[in-house]
């Protein structure tokens, strides 16, 4: 039986649909879907989840950055589609997700591959060097379009940025039910949509799915 949230972006029955077709998941996985649902841990949606994960497979990405780990289970998902040798870095800024994450990461035998920064994502990602294949960014709301020109630094050329809850349970898309104190997250949102659109760097597509979507890849040229 599907829980509906009555905030979701789309009819339920659309989201029973998208959801139905989603196999069920076994193992690890499962159960951290579990105690996230009981604790209410804001974890990645099941469509939003299964999007990731064909496109983790399409890309086979060698190096992931994830800005927004909570208790480790998106990484983890991205993980099993990582590349030979590859890794993911995923910033988290509560200490207790953070030691919580490093705990399921072990228990899932992934401490070579994935490893947890507990750091303000805000401040750590303008540090970060590297290139990055693919980028999940699921971190603070507010601060996506203050993060979005390291992001696109990091890209490597035909790399992934995929960020969520940026349709933010509809608010987004129309102003009548932005709730008042969701003001500033909401109006940013739309500027972080709108600036990822215009950028020449990338090509960019707004999905409905989850809490909304987008994906960019970055351009060759
Ligand atoms: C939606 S949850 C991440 C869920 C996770 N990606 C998943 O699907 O399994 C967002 C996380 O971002 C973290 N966060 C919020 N602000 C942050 C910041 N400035 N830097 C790093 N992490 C932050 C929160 O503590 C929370 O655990």
């Amino acid at each position: 039986m599907i829980e509906y949230d009555k905030d979701a972006i789309v009819y339920p029955y659309i989201t029973e649909l998208l959801r139905s077709g989603v196999p069920e998941r076994s193992g690890f996985l499962a159960e951290l879907e579990r105690e996230a649902e009981a604790e209410d841990i804001p974890i990645i949606l099941p469509e939003a989840a299964r999007l990731l994960s064909v496109l983790c497979e399409l890309k086979r990405p060698k190096h992931i950055l994830e800005i927004g780990c909570a208790i480790g289970y998106s990484a983890l998902l991205m993980s099993e589609k990582l590349a030979d040798g590859g890794s993911i870095l995923t910033l988290e800024l509560d200490e207790k997700m953070a030691q919580r994450a490093r705990a399921n990461i072990e228990k899932a035998g992934k401490t070579d591959s994935i490893t947890v920064r507990c750091c303000d994502a805000v401040e750590t990602v303008p540090t970060l060097t590297g290139e990055y294949d693919l980028i999940f960014l699921d971190g603070p709301k507010t601060h996506y379009i203050h993060m979005l020109n390291d992001c696109i630094r990091l890209l490597s050329k035909g790399g992934l940025l995929i960020a969520d809850n940026v349709l933010y349970k509809g608010m987004t898309a129309d102003p009548e039910h932005v709730v008042r104190r969701k003001i500033t997250i909401v109006k940013r949102l739309r500027h972080f949509i709108a600036a990822q659109m215009q950028r020449q760097e990338l090509e960019t597509v707004l999905l409905p799915l989850g809490d909304g979507m987008t994906v960019a890849v970055k351009k060759a040229d």
